[in-house]
């Protein structure tokens, strides 16, 4: 694998990983915090009744009010702000005018674009009382995130990532989604390398200070397999067991790692204090 300043880098893929410097920490920092505000404010919204088309106009609403574009705008064919992926929904979920329901979760995935700068992030909400199964899943997949993401440093492997992840997961009973990965991210939306949650110590390519990508394990309930709707978009559990998610973007720093996705209200995982 070789690596490339990112301020000299075309902005497309290049099969290179894209090596940040102190101007770029400066800019995904701030379209990150803007991210995380999002859904942040989206928690005292999301309760019994509300649709998840009413979440998403808040959410591009948010964007629009602090000059921010929503990267999935557009992207691909997609025509939301944000994905929001219901109960056996593993990712993709479209937005939709049917109404959530007490006992249901949904992860909302928020991506802005601020200066050109991309944040990336997702949370699990709860609409009012949830089964125990699902407080579980929940808990488990937000800490088996942040184990992914205790693991990055410089001279560590995605490979450290992925074994941190699954390793916990799979004690608990649980599995890891492996048709989708994070990814690198900053000036593009999805970029190399892959970050794969699931894998071995040692292997994978070496993080270095610069690195920007996201942590964004889906964990399920039941087995890991996944289909994808007629609708091109919405990914499910083939066995319909319940699935999570969480997703942080962060950077690889000299010492350790940066969190550019952190909750300015310190949120972390639902119950929210709202
Ligand atoms: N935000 C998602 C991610 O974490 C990507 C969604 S792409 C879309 O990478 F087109 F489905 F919105
Ligand atoms: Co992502
Ligand atoms: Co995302």
């Amino acid at each position: 694998m070789t690596y490339v300043d990112a301020t000299f880098a075309p902005l497309r893929k290049t099969g290179q990983i894209k090596i940040h410097g102190a101007a770029a920490f400066d800019g995904i920092r701030k379209a990150g915090a803007l991210a995380a505000e999002c859904l942040d404010m989206l928690a005292a919204e999301i309760r019994p009744g509300v649709s998840t088309d009413r979440i998403d106009r808040l959410a591009y609403g948010f964007g629009m009010d602090h000059k921010a574009l929503p990267a999935t705008l557009m992207y691909r064919g997609y025509r939301k702000a944000t994905c929001t992926s219901v109960n056996h929904v593993v990712c993709h979920g479209i937005p939709s005018e049917k109404p959530l329901r007490e006992g249901d979760i949904v992860n909302v995935d928020v991506t802005l674009i601020l200066d050109g700068w991309h944040g990336d992030s997702s949370r699990m909400y709860a609409i009012g009382e949830i089964p125990r199964r699902a407080e579980r899943l929940i808990e488990v997949t937000y800490e088996a995130m942040m184990r992914g993401i205790a693991a990055i440093r410089p001279g560590a492997t995605t490979g450290d990532i992925g074994h941190a992840i699954q390793s916990f997961v799979e004690a608990q009973h649980m599995t890891v989604v492996r048709d989708f990965c994070g990814h690198g991210v900053g000036r593009l939306f999805h970029d190399e390398p892959n970050i794969v949650h699931a894998g071995r110590p040692g292997e994978g390519i070496v993080l270095k200070p610069g690195m920007f990508f996201t942590v964004e394990p889906m964990i399920n309930l039941g087995r890991p397999h996944v289909k994808v709707l007629s609708d091109g978009w919405t990914a499910v559990t083939r066995d319909r067991s319940l699935s999570a998610q969480f997703e942080h973007s962060v950077g690889v720093t000299e010492s350790g790692v940066e969190i550019f996705t952190l909750s300015p209200r310190g949120f972390t995982r639902p119950p929210y204090p709202v």
